[in-house]
């Protein structure tokens, strides 16, 4: 029988984990097999993954709305988990289930891995002060900017949320109105869920210029409303979170498995996918 894994989220069925997880899986010759659980929050307990691991379950991944709760429901949290104060990966060790965060590090990869994004002392500019953002803050505070600002609607999250990490290296807190530059930032990364309602933080055009990177978390078909505002701007290094989600699961299929895949075919097999499935769509239309 197949090794089980399994992705427990709400919604969970437009997911690409299996997908990715598959092909993962083909190219290091692993038997096992990636299933979707649709888990609503009131259902999203302790006895659910003691549950799915009793039953044989190898490994877990953990996606929205359920990030911060699965936290508070493992074990035991890896180092960067606890910092995270989020899970996305489950795996059991000695019988304890074990909570892990891939997101951070998953970013971080795309960045400088996929992306060849190059930084000395970067100024980096946080969009957003939510769990997306708080995955993502002590990875990139590794890159030793020489200013982290997180920007947010709600300033007091982003005021808590840089306190959090003051620790760790040069990271600040503002409402999104007091952002006012005096010189454009090397890196914009939009962690809220503006996008959903496609909208786009009302950030002043002075954070950048051509030589700024401007990254989305979210991905979509075509450009996010964040991604279209960069280029409106003539910013050129622009990029959605397709890699950031391709990362995250090689890092969780790494630590489930102890076998590293290539990411680059399996990102590139995403991108025909998703532009099949648009052009379908178009079709249909
Ligand atoms: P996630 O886990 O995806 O980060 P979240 O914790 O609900 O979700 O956080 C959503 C983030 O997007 C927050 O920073 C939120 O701002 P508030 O803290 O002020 O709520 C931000 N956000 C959501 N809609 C937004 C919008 N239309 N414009 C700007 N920021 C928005």
């Amino acid at each position: 029988m197949s090794d089980s894994y399994a992705l427990f989220g709400y919604p969970v069925h437009h997911s690409w984990s299996p997908f990715i997880h598959g092909l993962f899986a083909r190219q290091t010759g692993q038997d096992m097999e990636y299933r979707l659980h649709e888990a609503a929050p009131d259902q999203f307990r302790h006895d659910l993954l003691e549950f799915f691991f009793e039953q044989g379950g190898c490994g877990a991944n953990i996606t929205l709305p359920h990030k911060r709760a699965a936290a508070d429901l493992v074990n035991e949290l890896t180092p960067r988990a606890q910092r995270a104060d989020a899970v996305n990966t489950v795996l059991r060790r000695d019988g304890e289930l074990m909570g892990d965060n891939t997101d951070g590090v998953g970013l971080v990869t795309d960045l400088t891995q996929n992306l060849r994004l190059r930084f000395t002392s970067p100024r980096i500019l946080m969009l957003g002060a939510g769990g997306a953002a708080r995955g993502a803050i002590g990875p990139l505070l590794e890159l030793k900017p020489s200013t982290l600002l997180i920007a947010n609607r709600t300033a007091r999250r982003a005021s808590d949320l840089a306190e959090e990490f003051s620790g760790f290296g040069a990271v600040s807190g503002a409402a999104f109105d007091e952002v006012e530059p005096l010189e454009p930032f090397d890196l914009i990364i939009n962690a809220t869920s503006a996008s959903l309602k496609g909208e786009v933080p009302p950030i002043h055009s002075r954070a950048v210029d051509r030589a700024t990177a401007c990254y989305d978390m979210a991905y979509g078909i075509g450009e996010t409303p964040f991604t279209q505002w960069a280029r409106d701007r003539g910013v050129t290094r622009v990029a959605q979170g397709w890699g950031m989600l391709v990362e995250q699961a090689a890092e969780a299929f790494f630590v489930w498995r102890g076998v590293r895949p290539q990411t680059r075919p399996v990102l590139e097999a995403l991108h025909a996918r998703a532009m099949y499935l648009a052009a379908a769509a178009n079709t249909r239309s």
